[in-house]
């Protein structure tokens, strides 16, 4: 499996199949541990990651980790994360229809390879990659999907989302965020049973 993902990874490194090959720093292939439990799915790489290489190393991976971590779930053990695309977006806007399906084979075979239970789709973005509707991320978080390789596939809040709304009031993003991530570790304890 480790094997199979570095092949991928070199691929990534060497891929100008669109324009962001000439402006990114570094790919940013994944985070977290390579498994078949979680497989979080976010939207593209940002600045921070950009310059490390790593997934949701900014502020908002750092509240996705505190939300992880409120089931003890963690990117050491069960969680792995990527994003609809491996090169940042000039100025952080949001993948072009084309970039997303140049890059779609990659994250294809992290699928593959991998096959997770459960895969998570953060923010509108990825939800759109995978959910061919016109229903918004408010409407579908927290409800589960059927994904490929018989994976059970939930949208949820992204984290910027959630830092611009700091609120935890009943009914806010973040708390249905909590509700969700609650929803999510019950899924996975019942398919490990
Ligand atoms: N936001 C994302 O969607 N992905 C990252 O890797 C970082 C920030």
């Amino acid at each position: 499996m480790f094997e199979e993902l570095d092949a991928v990874r070199k691929e990534c490194e060497n891929c100008q199949k669109c324009a962001l090959g000439k402006t990114r720093t570094k790919i940013v292939f994944s985070a977290g541990t390579p498994n078949n439990k979680i497989m979080l799915i976010g939207e593209a790489p940002g600045f921070n990651e950009d310059q490390t290489g790593e997934s949701f190393v900014g502020r908002a991976g750092q509240l996705l980790d505190k939300i992880f971590e409120s089931v003890g779930f963690s990117r050491k053990t069960n969680v792995y994360i990527c994003n609809t695309i491996k090169c940042r977006p000039p100025n952080n806007r949001d993948p072009l229809p084309e970039e997303k399906t140049a890059c779609r084979p990659y994250l294809d075979k992290q699928l593959e390879i991998l096959k997770p239970k459960i895969i998570l789709l953060c923010g509108k973005v990825a939800l759109t990659s995978f959910l061919d509707t016109n229903q918004g991320i408010t409407k579908l978080r927290g409800k589960w999907f059927d994904g490929p390789y018989g994976s059970k596939m939930m949208p949820i809040f992204h984290p910027a989302y959630l830092l611009r709304n700091q609120s935890r009031a009943e009914g806010s993003p973040k708390w249905l965020m909590w509700q969700d991530i609650q929803e999510v570790r019950r899924m996975y304890d019942s398919l490990s049973e």
